[in-house]
């Protein structure tokens, strides 16, 4: 393990870069209109353009041959009938729809894209698309000096990637998780520019391990995949809340979770037997802390083997479940994809008799070692081999589980390269591959398969799935959390840019170990871990084998008092982190969201690593060090106010904030609104009233709206659900708060939904539907139906 030394950096070993030739596609030689777009002839290459929809262009480029133009599965939506121009010019030729202009200068081929204000997004000058030797495809685009990149999944480091070099392939790196640890576990070959406050974005969908630098050149970004014809999607914007609308109607959105997904999760690799899961229940309910899940780790099966739970331990996991759901807590356990090699066990004999493991192509089946020692892989690639795993999912559904947890997807293989051979072959739908290329998209299908086996055996009701490895498009499927992180302060802070880098790359199921998987946690980071977790969009507690425990009483309780505060504030901000969801799976825009994502002209909001939004109008800044009770926090435009002091602060400044060890930092914006509802023990437990609180402002309109459904079926795709549009309008004399029609036909259990003003100004009277209403001291009541 000399690599591990000083040696690592020996003078005779100075990295040489291997420099093959760039082959650049070179000059037009001719243009043809097809069905799905024009086709463009070069010297070295064939370019295929399609207007996806309008304002979204696919390119698509290779060397040898006319573009098979292929997608990944990643790829959701067809292609639309766009109504578009082309004009063929000496020098180029202009496509243009009413959302943009694709100009092509002819010698050589090169590719320039203006908005629909004429304002230049992408281009290219002295290099455009090309090849290595090596079966690289590359395309390079011109970079500004001020341009922001955030995007490319889950990656540690920073939010803006200006300056930085991404690679896709997906990896288990147990440690370290550091600002330059890369690649990790997913894969999402997407990014976003941000330059003079306007947005746009690019997906590469390819594959093969690929590479995004905004490093080696100061002019130029590349992005460059081992193989494959180099397809890629152009969003024009102009927000970013606009490309990520542009992405997602390509790689789909998220459906609507079941609500109870949405609350605390309790974890621990591994609570080993049936009485320590039921001690655990029992706990948190005699401590009045909610919960919500109780995750099995791999102890609870025999030896490791999926579909199957250990007799001793866990010898009546039907009882289990069903009691532990009566007092409002379900079961998730891990699936992992690694099959024991035992010719007595069910699953493999399957696996082999009907051929769903893959295989060389030679014909022997590949195995490797994980957690069950010597293992087959299924080939989630292939539609039979999906169907027999969704299938086998029917096992976990009679014992009453409605959540999947897929680890170790990436596939990891406790071997050299941390994976599976790269000559291994996929069948891949009828298209057989190698690992080498369908590498990164393993976990995306086995996340597909587990969840349509899932949602086919739940008779109607959402499940939920929480997954470790993935591809873009993953967010059809599956939450996402950020793996094997450590108890430390450093990985607390570097959650926020990574989960905010997540939902700006259509994943807006997201969140890290609360409290910190590897390493011992201790009482002050658990505290400060769990007011953020109360936010992220995914919020739950694992800690790691050998490891100090870390439920929420595990360290006194001084901490366990704050602790559960927080996880009942979860619990009251439910509605309007439901609302969220939902507006998630309408519109693709994240939950947790970077400040930049809501102010994109504000430069201060480009690099904000230490704040985040939730939604459009609340801002959390939490204290992420040891003994450190003040920060700065910056509130962008706008008037903002304390939300548990009601102390309101200007916008477009920084404040230093004081907060004790028992306060998150959370600031509402003035003139908005946010929905809650009383905490409860878990989301089994009816709902209490809904509860508008609305906070004075002194100008400007906000419009939103509450949104229910019953949190637990597909109903709301048959429009039983409950939107009601709100617009709050303020001036210095007066809050006018109109409700608008209430869509949907969902009846929930409440009848009437209380309104309660905040900041009122003494001069300030307050309308509800034009109709004056006395809200200085009291809440007001609005009959529903
Ligand atoms: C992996 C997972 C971790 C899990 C462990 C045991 O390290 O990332 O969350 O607890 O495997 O299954």
């Amino acid at each position: 393990m000399l690599e591990d030394t000083s040696f690592a950096i020996h003078p005779g070993k100075k990295a040489t870069i291997a420099q093959t030739p760039y082959h650049d596609i070179g000059n037009v030689k001719q243009v043809t209109e097809t069905k799905e777009g024009y086709l463009i002839e070069c010297e070295h290459g064939f370019v295929t353009i399609q207007l996806y929809r309008d304002d979204i262009l696919r390119i698509t480029m290779n060397p040898a041959n006319t573009p098979s133009c292929d997608s990944t599965p990643a790829v959701y939506a067809q292609k639309q009938q766009v109504n578009c121009s082309i004009n063929e010019e000496e020098e180029d030729i202009t496509i243009t729809s009413a959302a943009l202009k694709a100009v092509i200068q002819k010698r050589p081929f090169r590719l320039t894209i203006l908005d629909s204000d004429g304002q230049e997004i992408v281009s290219e000058q002295d290099k455009g698309m090309g090849y290595h030797e090596t079966g690289d495809v590359i395309c390079y685009k011109e970079m500004h000096q001020h341009d922001r990149f955030y995007g490319f999944g889950e990656k540690s480091g920073f939010l803006d990637k200006h300056g930085e070099s991404y690679t896709m392939w997906n990896t288990d790196v147990y440690a370290p998780h550091n600002p330059e640890t890369d690649p990790l576990y997913q894969s999402i070959p997407y990014f976003m520019t941000l330059r003079n406050g306007k947005a746009h974005g690019i997906f590469f969908d390819n594959s093969y391990k690929s590479t995004f630098d905004m490093k080696s050149e100061s002019d130029h970004y590349s992005f460059k995949a081992e193989g494959g014809e180099l397809d890629y999607y152009v969003f024009v914007g102009p927000t970013p809340k606009k490309v990520l609308e542009q992405y997602t109607h390509i790689t789909g959105r998220m459906t609507i979770p079941p609500k109870w997904a949405i609350g605390y999760h309790q974890s621990r690799y591994s609570y080993e037997s049936e009485q320590e899961v039921r001690e655990i229940a029992k706990t948190f309910v005699d401590k009045n802390i909610p919960l919500e899940v109780i995750y099995l780790d791999i102890h609870y099966m025999d030896e490791y083997r999926v579909f199957t739970f250990n007799k001793d331990q866990f010898p009546n996991p039907k009882q289990m479940i069903s009691d532990l759901k009566d007092i409002g807590i379900r079961i998730v356990p891990i699936v992992d994809p690694g099959v024991k090699k035992d010719p007595e066990y069910e699953t493999y004999q399957e696996g082999i008799r009907e051929d769903h493991f893959c295989k060389y192509i030679e014909g022997d089946v590949y195995t490797g070692d994980v957690w069950p020692g010597e293992s087959a892989f299924p080939d989630f690639t292939d539609e039979p081999t999906r169907t027999w795993w969704a299938n086998k999912h029917k096992y976990y559904a009679d014992l009453g589980i409605e959540g999947i947890w897929n680890d170790m997807n990436e596939p990891a293989v406790f071997n050299e390269t941390k994976t599976m051979d790269t000559t291994v072959m996929h069948k891949n739908d009828g298209n057989p591959a190698t690992h080498r290329e369908l590498h990164n998209l393993y976990g995306l299908q086995m996340g597909k398969a587990t969840f349509e086996g899932m949602k086919q055996h739940l008779n109607g009701k959402r499940s939920f799935l929480l997954t470790r490895a993935g591809f873009a498009g993953v967010q059809r499927y599956a939450s996402v959390w950020t793996g094997d992180n450590r108890s430390f302060w450093e990985h607390l802070q570097m959650s926020l840019p990574m989960c905010m880098n997540l939902g700006v790359s259509g994943v807006p199921f997201t969140g890290p170990d609360v409290g910190g998987f590897a390493h011992d946690s201790n009482g002050e980071l658990l505290t400060r871990w769990t007011q953020v977790g109360a936010f992220t969009p995914y919020f739950r507690n694992h800690s790691a084998i050998g490891t100090l425990y870390q439920e929420p009483w595990q360290f006194g309780e001084e901490y366990e008092a704050i602790i559960k505060k927080y996880i009942q504030l979860r619990y009251q901000w439910l509605p309007q982190l439901y609302m969220l969801f939902q507006n998630a799976h309408e519109t693709g825009s994240p939950v947790m969201r970077p400040l930049f994502l809501e102010y994109p002209g504000d430069t201060k909001t480009y690099n904000l690593n230490d704040q985040f939004m939730i939604g459009d109008n609340v801002v959390i800044a939490p204290i992420m060090q040891p003994e450190v009770t003040d920060r700065a926090v910056y509130l962008p435009e706008g008037d903002w106010v304390d939300y548990f002091t009601g102390e309101q602060y200007k916008g477009s400044t920084y404040h230093l904030i004081h907060a004790e060890l028992d306060t998150l930092p959370i600031f509402v914006k003035q003139g908005t609104f946010i929905a809650h509802s009383p905490s409860r023990q878990s989301t089994m437990v009816e709902q209490g009233e809904l509860q508008v609180h609305v906070y004075a402002g002194q100008e400007g309109i906000y419009e939103s709206y509450v949104y229910e459904d019953d949190g637990e079926t597909y109903q709301y795709e048959q429009s039983n659900y409950l939107k009601l549009p709100i617009q709050v309008e303020c001036s210095p004399s007066r809050i006018d708060v109109s409700i608008g029609e209430l869509e949907g036909s969902f009846k929930p259990a409440y009848s009437s939904i209380s309104f309660k003003l905040h900041g009122l100004e003494e001069q300030q009277q307050v309308y509800v539907n034009g109709e004056r209403k006395d809200l200085h001291h009291a809440s007001m009541e609005l009959g529903l139906f």
